[in-house]
């Protein structure tokens, strides 16, 4: 069985349209019963961003190569995760700041990622990352989404090779139903899943 880190992003919890969509996206891998998923739901852990005593507790960890200290843990889950799906609502022109504190958590050097002349290389093990967003207006594929993108961009960071988005638009504009946009998202998330 292959592990697949879901890491859940969706702040409005049940009520969350992001959420609908990665539950039938995660229903479809389920099917496949190659996978042991495991969810990891930011809204419930509590994390610290960088700051102060938070900082310098890092860098002595860091300068003692001190990886297994528990507040590495979200790097070290990350990084032994065959699979991962992320899922998040588009705030703001990306997406929540919570799901930004996890990635601050993630980038830990010696774990998730390592340096040298060259520059910095990826260290992850997973091959595959697939993004489930939604949208209230419509942005995919223009300058200001940069959701998306500063995911795909973290995946190329981490040596994850393949990157995937799962998206549906313009839920808040009142232009189609919800459900309609949301049924059209979950068809391809099917393709995904069935390429996973
Ligand atoms: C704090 C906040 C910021 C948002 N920012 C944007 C935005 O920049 N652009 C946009 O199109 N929609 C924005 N929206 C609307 C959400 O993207 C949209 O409602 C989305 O479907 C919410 O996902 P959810 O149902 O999973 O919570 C924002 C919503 C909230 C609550």
């Amino acid at each position: 069985m292959e592990k697949i880190l879901f890491v859940n992003c969706c702040i409005r919890k049940e009520a969350s349209r992001t959420k609908k969509l990665v539950d039938f996206l995660l229903d479809e891998l389920n099917k496949t019963g190659s996978y042991e998923i495991t969810e990891l739901s930011l809204m419930d852990e509590g994390m610290a961003y960088l700051s102060e005593g938070f900082f310098h507790q890092r860098d002595g960890l860091l300068a003692k190569k001190d990886f297994s200290h528990p507040r590495f843990r979200y790097a070290n889950e990350f990084v032994q995760a065959d699979k991962i799906v992320v899922a998040a609502p588009f705030w703001d022109l990306s997406f929540p700041a919570l799901l930004k504190v996890y990635i601050e958590n993630l980038c830990v050097e010696g774990i998730t990622f390592g340096c040298n002349e060259q520059g910095c290389f990826g260290m992850c093990k997973a091959d595959h990352l697939v993004y489930v967003t939604t949208r209230g207006g419509f942005y995919d594929g223009t300058p200001m989404e940069m959701g998306s993108k500063y995911i795909e961009a973290m995946c190329e960071f981490f040596g994850i090779q393949r990157y995937d988005c799962v998206s549906a638009e313009g839920l808040d504009m009142g232009i189609r139903p919800v459900e309609v946009i949301l049924q059209e998202a979950m068809e391809r998330a099917k393709e995904v899943a069935a390429d996973f």
